[in-house]
């Protein structure tokens, strides 16, 4: 063991150490064992590893990125703010000029090179934010830029970075066939091969982030929340903070299916994922880099993990707070907030600070990511049912959910005994109330699977509750549009009541004005007029469907 006085002595040189020391012990001591058994203090391997750091403060402080990087704001988000109970601030990195953080490494690392490098060129391999960033920075310094791309990359990509006057190279099925072709490029043709997490230079670009946190908020701050990939930015960040205010936690954030950081640090050494969750993009790495690992291993206090459904529910959370739309990893950070939160409930008017790290999401996914978000939130069930097939058990099931509101409705008449119905219904209490609603319904008779968590029944199932129905003879089918509002779904039920025996039913609440309904009913023959005049007494919009070409080549009756 180090002696006392000589430990004293350290923590006057550095007076954050004995902080970072109390933070250390006890959280990470199987991180530090090797330390033990070699008889050396956990204090000391601290201050040594810190020292091993210190130097990226010096890189931080001097980086080059003002030239295409903005000072982005650090603004509160105020609604999360009031629900989550503590202050949100969100650093707005969706803001720079490429919509995302990515351009201030690029330009850093680029700057730097020599003259002769510069008239060589640099290359990199990417399909997202580090080739904008490459592209961008190679334009602004007259640096010839070539971005090797997977050809699966959407055409939105290639043209962004062509337009920023780099050259896109479409090679290989994966980012590891693009890269190893960049590789090979950078070989042959002695261009400089830009990393995107992992080079000292691209780190501390990523760091002026935290210093400019630490600027713009000089009050206390709890914790800030870091989006992890390869680590370029967790490393730089953590570093300046721990540097300049070790009492203010850095906490990693990453997909559930994508735990790089997560598993290294759990480890105590990088491992290689096998498969990673694409649905996150920005942070789809499998596995951490090697410089980022040494920065970060003994900065992070922690990683948080989150799944897809709560990602989606933090792009809500910013879309609702600021009217911006963050790509999936630029929102993990707030998701991590909450996710945090909840295993903290007795943080409180703390401050905390999420990097909102990038925007580049194609439009067409928004319509996933809207779909997600309320289960995200614990705001909707999704519930497979099983009914008696008798009319009148659709309505009675209906009334059984009260007045919630219900966001989908599927039902196809199977046998001639049970029906499967696969609903969705709006929650006020989260998942207690789920799990209250599935014990009521359990009481009453119903046989209830849930299927909120089911990834299959939520991105396919739910979608093919249907097909054809032989024994459903005499079917006719009729759309419907009754202006929405909660409960509507039921009285348009208990107006259609009346002895019609309904084979098909679909509805689904997409937050419009007009809730749309496709039912198929079994008419006897001499009936057609009979139901006729009763839908007009009715009252609402109507148009039959039976001969629409995709019912019959889908979902026709006998
Ligand atoms: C939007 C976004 N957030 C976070 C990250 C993660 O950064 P890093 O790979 O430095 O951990 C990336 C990486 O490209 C990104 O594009």
């Amino acid at each position: 063991m180090l002696h006392f006085e000589r430990r004293q002595k350290y923590h006057q040189c550095l007076p954050f150490a004995s902080a970072v020391v109390r933070r250390v012990q006890g959280m990470r001591s199987s991180q530090y064992s090797w330390a033990l058994s070699y008889d050396v203090s956990i204090e000391w391997v601290i201050v040594w590893e810190r020292s091993m750091t210190r130097h990226y403060v010096e890189e931080i402080l001097r980086a080059r990125v003002y030239d295409v990087a903005e000072e982005s704001p650090l603004e509160i988000a105020t609604r999360l703010s009031d629900r989550l109970d503590n202050r949100i601030l969100l650093k707005r990195e969706d803001k720079q000029q490429v919509f995302s953080f990515k351009l201030r490494g690029a330009y850093n690392k680029i700057f730097h090179l020599d003259a002769e490098s510069r008239q060589r060129g640099v290359v990199a391999a990417s399909a997202g934010n580090h080739a904008q960033g490459v592209a961008l920075a190679g334009k602004r310094l007259g640096v010839p830029a070539t971005i090797v791309m997977p050809t699966t990359t959407p055409a939105i990509k290639v043209d962004t970075v062509r337009r920023l006057g780099g050259k896109a190279v479409l090679k290989g099925d994966s980012y590891d066939e693009a890269n190893e072709y960049a590789l090979k490029l950078a070989e042959e043709k002695g261009l400089n091969f830009i990393h995107p997490f992992d080079d000292p230079l691209v780190i501390a670009g990523q760091g002026t982030i935290g210093m400019e946190i630490l600027r713009q908020h000089a009050d206390p701050i709890e914790a800030v929340f870091v989006p992890v990939g390869g680590g370029g930015l967790i490393a730089g960040v953590a570093a300046y903070i721990k540097h300049v205010r070790p009492d203010i936690k850095v906490i990693g954030v990453e997909p559930e299916d994508a735990p790089t950081l997560h598993d290294a640090m759990k480890a105590g050494k990088r491992v290689r994922l096998k498969h990673v969750g694409l649905f996150a993009d920005g942070v789809a790495v499998k596995q951490i880099g090697k410089e980022t690992f040494r920065v970060a291993k003994g900065l992070v206090d922690e990683v948080v993990l989150v799944s897809t459904d709560q990602i989606c529910a933090a792009i809500k959370d910013v879309y609702d707070d600021t009217r911006s739309v963050a790509e999936p990893a630029g929102a993990l950070a707030v998701a991590g907030i909450k996710a945090y939160l909840k295993q903290k409930p007795e943080l409180s008017r703390k401050t905390l600070v999420a990097i909102l790290s990038g925007a580049n999401i194609n439009f067409d996914r928004l319509r996933h990511v809207a779909e997600r978000a309320e289960v995200g939130e614990q705001r909707e069930a999704l519930l497979a049912v099983q009914i008696p097939e008798k009319p009148g058990s659709f309505l009675r099931f209906c009334r059984m959910l009260g007045r919630r509101s219900i966001t989908e409705f599927n039902y196809r008449y199977a046998d001639a005994k049970e029906a499967q119905v696969f609903c969705g219904v709006e929650l006020r209490a989260g998942s207690d109330e789920r799990e209250a609603l599935i014990d009521t319904l359990g009481e009453k008779g119903y046989r209830v699977v849930d299927m909120t968590e089911n990834e299959t029944a939520k991105l396919h199932i739910r979608y093919m509750v249907g097909g054809h129905a032989p024994q459903a003879v005499n079917e006719r089918l009729y759309r419907f549009s009754f202006p929405e509002r909660p409960g509507a779904l039921l009285d348009f039920l208990s107006g259609l009541s009346g002895g019609w025996n309904i084979s098909l039913f679909h509805y689904r609440n997409h937050g419009a004005a007009y809730g749309r309904v496709l039912v198929g009913i079994q008419l006897e023959k001499g009936q057609g007029r009979e139901f006729e005049g009763f839908l007009k007494e009715l009252g609402y919009n109507y148009a039959e469907e039976t001969d629409n070409p995709a019912y019959k080549l889908f979902a026709s009756g006998g």
